[in-house]
């Protein structure tokens, strides 16, 4: 009798997924391009009248429902239902919860990203949601930023591929994605009134570099953040939203408010805001009140303070991205309801979703230690098994029971806030180790986090202990004990580095395995002799022990990497949560690995890191580049880089080749930057070609004189690696 139970569905799924890189998406053929658009949204605006054209940037009002927002219709436009939000869609029944924009970091997976995308776009369509309010796109800059979990990590090439993908697969299944929040609101501690300074280089290199990717996209709609940017409020800044938004990056589509974030009438219209969200005619905590859009927005221009050629425009720009993604055709009704989350509750919308998330969820685990090999599981060496934790189990309460993850119970799937969503169901880790062993394999557990004796004593008894212990975070509107949003520490929640450090007292084969929303303080436990190995699943949505299972069994080969640095000391890290109003993000483009980099500080474990259960070898880099004449467009390539990747292990795996790139000191730039990364599917004793393509923008600088993307004459470097420190090629190239 074999021990392990079958797990040939999910290999076959796995192995479509890795053959197929670089796929299209699994629908499209909704969307059109946005000249099309344009001239389908002209036709019907030209018809309209004032008040028509100001009605469709108008929020009908906060808790008016259907929606989180909703806007007025006008004549052959039937108005829009926006909802949250990034992991799924928010308060509804029967849909799926997938893993949060952080593990699609962490698995550096363009297509099963893509996948993500689409499949949560067939659920927001299938209920009859016309806007998805994501991808999330700010940066982790400060590891305790109550939000960094509904991102995509600390590299800003990195969280661009991923919104790419997002909004690419989102919109081929007929949505409006609402790519956000424009922009420095990286943490939530006063985030209604905090003041983001910055400076130009950062601004475009860092921080503004995923909404170019966006918009190139082709994301219908962008979210103005609540915070102020060089001491405006981002949703009254002429600079961002039509100097950068719309002439610089020439976006489209249309710019609506964070919830409340509208702060003018003829300002922010001027400025470039085009929907004001949720339009609240009455009192509310931020703004003080006020609609507005509506009849003040009709009154403005009665008056001559805003031209009624502006407001033509931003109609325009909301009917054509509703054309864009082809909502005019046989979009279903709206079948789902904000406040009331049974209406329509058995509308199961989940198709086979669970595939996808299953797969990332084991795309996306990070093994960050894995001494003697004691994983994959053995037969001979796992007869009895101790699972310890409540990381480990289901909420006890049931499914559910905290509105927006208000609360930490049971293992942690997602962080909490606007961002979250209904679990439709949960294989908890138990569940996912339970289910692929069979009956030979003696499975023990405790959830208590607080009884160190009865872990240590469940452990003692077994041959590998698995402990779990968690991190949570979330937005600032709840407080989750007592953490409010952002992080109050880096450490493990509910006694976690004691319950860690009992496991490993009493088990030789400790396994600690971390469901976190970013980097942890691991110094507690990090040098224990009996913790063999460190699994690190991020945030897996609703398949979390499946595909926990699949790593921990061997049925997945780990590819995850981390998307952002764990340093030694959280003192290593350059910035901070503060609590003044006004932030200086003075560190420049030096977060994360590029600030390690340029100060030699050595941290636990790097950007990109991450094992796997064989060994690459990388081999041949060679570099080709193009002459960089003026005709080239920024999205352009300008150097295609090849090389060999080889599987010298024993079995079959997925690599992640990283290429970095070292500028001219001329062009300004940290000691190397991510600029490609691949994910490459080796069979044992194979080798695999790997082509890397940089465009233009990959290779250049923002020159803040020129105001525009420079590419630096000299030499260049090329760095390919199996993370940011482990560089197996390098080779030169001059443009
Ligand atoms: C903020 O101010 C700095 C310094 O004056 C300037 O360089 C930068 O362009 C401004 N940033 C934005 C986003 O306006
Ligand atoms: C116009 O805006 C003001 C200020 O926000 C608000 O008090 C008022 O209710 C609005 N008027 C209408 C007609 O919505
Ligand atoms: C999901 O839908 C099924 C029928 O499709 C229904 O029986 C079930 O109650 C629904 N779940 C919830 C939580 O409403
Ligand atoms: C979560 O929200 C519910 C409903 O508003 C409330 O009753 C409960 O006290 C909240 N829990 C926490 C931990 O804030
Ligand atoms: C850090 O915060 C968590 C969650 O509130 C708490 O459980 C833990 O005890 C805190 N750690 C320290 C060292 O205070």
């Amino acid at each position: 009798m074999r021990l392990f139970a079958s797990a040939t569905g999910l290999l076959a799924i796995l192995s479509v997924l890795n053959t197929s890189v670089g796929a299209a998406p699994t629908k499209s053929g909704f969307e059109i391009s946005w000249e099309e658009a344009y001239a389908k949204a002209e036709k019907l605006v030209s018809g309209w009248t004032l008040e028509q054209k100001v009605n469709v940037g108008t929020g009908s009002g906060n808790e008016q429902g259907p929606c989180e927002g909703n806007t007025i219709a006008s004549p052959g436009f039937p108005g829009l239902c926006m909802n949250d939000g990034p992991t799924g869609l928010r308060r509804a029944y029967n849909t799926s919860q997938f893993v949060a924009g952080i593990n699609c970091g962490a698995s550096f997976d363009r297509e099963l990203t893509r996948q993500r995308g689409a499949y949560m776009g067939e659920e927001f369509r299938d209920k009859g949601v016309n806007v998805m309010l994501g991808p999330g796109m700010n940066m982790l800059r400060v590891p305790r930023g109550g939000r960094n979990w509904e991102y995509a990590g600390e590299d800003p090439y990195l969280v661009s591929a991923i919104a790419e993908e997002l909004v690419h697969g989102i919109q081929s299944a007929g949505v409006v994605t609402t790519s956000k929040h424009l922009i420095g609101n990286e943490q939530e501690e006063n985030r209604y009134t905090v003041d983001t300074v910055m400076d130009d280089k950062t601004l475009h290199e860092m921080y503004l570099l995923p909404f170019y990717h966006a918009v190139e996209a082709g994301t219908a709609s962008i979210m103005c953040g609540y915070n102020k940017v060089n001491g405006t409020y981002a949703c009254d800044s002429d600079h961002l939203m039509n100097t950068i938004l719309k002439d610089h990056l020439d976006f489209k589509g249309f710019v609506m408010s964070d919830w409340w974030a509208t702060h003018s009438t003829v300002n922010g219209v001027n400025s470039g805001l085009d929907m004001t969200m949720p339009g609240d005619a009455n009192a509310d905590s931020v703004t003080g009140g006020g609609l507005w859009y509506g009849k003040n927005l009709t009154d403005a221009v009665e008056r001559g303070d805003v031209s009624e050629e502006r407001v033509t425009d931003l109609a325009t720009r909301i009917v054509a991205a509703w054309y864009k993604v082809g909502e005019d055709k046989d979009y279903p009704d709206l079948r789902f309801n904000y406040f009331d989350s049974n209406v329509h509750a058995d509308l199961n919308v989940q198709r086979n979703h669970k595939e996808n998330i299953r797969a990332q969820g084991a795309a996306s685990v990070v093994l960050l230690k894995n001494e003697d090999n004691i994983l994959p599981l053995k037969q001979d060496s796992a007869k009895k098994l101790a699972v310890i934790g409540s990381d480990a189990g289901a909420d006890p309460e049931g499914l559910n029971k905290c509105p927006d993850a208000n609360c930490s119970r049971g293992t942690l799937t997602q962080g909490w806030g606007s961002g979250s969503c209904y679990l439709p169901y949960l294989v908890t880790p138990l569940d996912g180790i339970t289910n692929r062993v069979d009956d030979s394999v003696e499975i023990t557990h405790t959830f208590d986090d607080w009884n160190l004796e009865s872990a240590g004593k469940l452990a003692a008894d077994a041959d590998i202990a698995f402990v779990f212990a968690k991190s949570d975070s979330g937005e600032m509107y709840i407080v989750v004990d007592d953490n409010p949003g952002d992080r109050n520490n880096l450490t493990l929640w509910y006694n976690g580095d004691n319950l860690i450090n009992a496991v490993a007292d009493a088990n030789e084969n400790t396994v600690v395995v971390i469901h976190s929303v970013g980097p942890i303080d691991m110094n507690a436990w990090i040098d224990h002799p009996n913790i063999k190995a460190i699994v690190w699943p991020g945030l897996p949505g609703q398949e979390t022990g499946n595909s926990l299972a699949d790593v921990l069994f061997g049925d997945y080969n780990p590819s995850g990497r981390l998307p952002y640095t764990i340093a030694k000391n959280i003192d290593d890290y350059v910035a901070d949560v503060s609590p003044e109003l006004e932030v200086e993000y003075t560190e420049g483009v030096y977060i994360g690995y590029r600030h390690f980099d340029k100060n030699e500080i050595t941290p636990l474990y790097e950007f990109g890191y991450g094992l796997a259960y064989t060994t690459y070898e990388y081999s041949k880099l060679k570099v080709k580049t193009k002459k960089n004449s003026d005709g080239l467009k920024l999205t352009d390539t300008l150097a295609s880089a090849s090389l060999f990747v080889e599987n010298t292990g024993d079995v079959d795996g997925n690599e992640i080749v990283q290429a970095y790139i070292v500028y001219p000191e001329s062009a300004d730039q940290p000691p190397k930057q991510l600029r490609g990364f691949e994910k490459v599917f080796v069979e044992a004793g194979k080798k695999q070609k790997v082509n890397l393509d940089f465009t233009v923008r990959d290779l250049s600088y923002w020159d803040v004189v020129q105001q525009k993307w420079v590419v630096a004459s000299g030499e260049y470097t090329l760095l390919v690696g199996h993370t940011s420190l482990d560089i197996r090629q390098e080779t030169t190239f001059t443009l």
